[in-house]
């Protein structure tokens, strides 16, 4: 991505990262990603005949193990904006007529024409100002059945400085200033004031990082 709209972010990824994404989560947590996104999609308790709307979808890993749990009703649609990571993903799910990729921000309003079941999000909303963070989640509301659950895999709310040495280097060496940020926020709190409510949350890695499950109400 040459044309980054906020330079300061790291979901933005650049061509290299885009292409290499998923070998360099692999590299980065010493073969542990595979297992940990394989039990976070489990805990998001997918029905088989769920929609599923996966925001900044990325490669299509996540994708590829929620569709596993999909019978021939269930559908998944992926919206992303790099061309590198749309080619990973349509390699994924050639002759596919369940799974979908669309060249779609999310930072901006945008709408599919259809309601969702459960919609995902990893590793994307961190990495915005907080004011675009709300626009996605306006998205994420506006494209929900009621009752629908919003799954937002991202780091929890910590404090940065209460973090081991090291751990703290490299939270700070890796991240940047949006994540910084969005550690500090009561997400149960924001997310309540758009409508959702009846949370629910599994944390991960020593509790830095969390699952949470937000229902739209009913
Ligand atoms: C850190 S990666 C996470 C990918 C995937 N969700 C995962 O967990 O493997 C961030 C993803 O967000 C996408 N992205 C960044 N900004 C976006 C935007 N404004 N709209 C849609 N996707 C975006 C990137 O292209 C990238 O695929």
């Amino acid at each position: 991505m040459n044309n980054k709209l906020y330079p300061d972010s790291h979901v933005e990824l650049k061509e290299f990262t885009a292409n290499n994404y998923d070998k360099v989560m692999n590299i980065g947590t010493l073969g542990l990603y595979g297992s940990f996104i394989t039990n976070a999609v489990a805990n998001m308790h997918i029905q088989p005949d769920d929609h599923i709307l996966d925001l900044g979808c990325g490669s299509g890993r996540n994708a590829a193990i929620m569709y596993r749990y999909l019978n021939e009703n269930g559908f998944i649609t992926g919206l992303d904006i790099s061309q590198h990571m749309e080619k990973h993903f349509h390699n994924k799910f050639k002759n596919n007529n369940q799974v979908s990729f669309i060249n779609q921000r999310i930072d901006v309003p945008f709408d599919l024409k259809k309601l969702f079941d459960k919609i995902f999000i990893s590793f994307v909303i961190h990495g915005f100002p907080h004011e675009i963070r709300k626009t996605i989640i306006q998205n994420a509301i506006n494209h929900l059945k009621p009752g629908g659950i919003f799954h937002i895999l991202d780091f929890a709310e910590f404090d940065m400085d209460k973090m081991p040495r090291l751990h703290r280097f490299v939270f700070k060496k890796i991240e940047c200033k949006y994540a910084f940020d969005y550690i500090k926020r009561d997400w149960k709190e924001i997310l309540s004031t758009y409508g959702f409510n009846n949370f629910s949350e599994r944390f991960y890695l020593k509790k830095y990082i969390r699952l949470l499950n937000a229902q739209k109400n009913g």
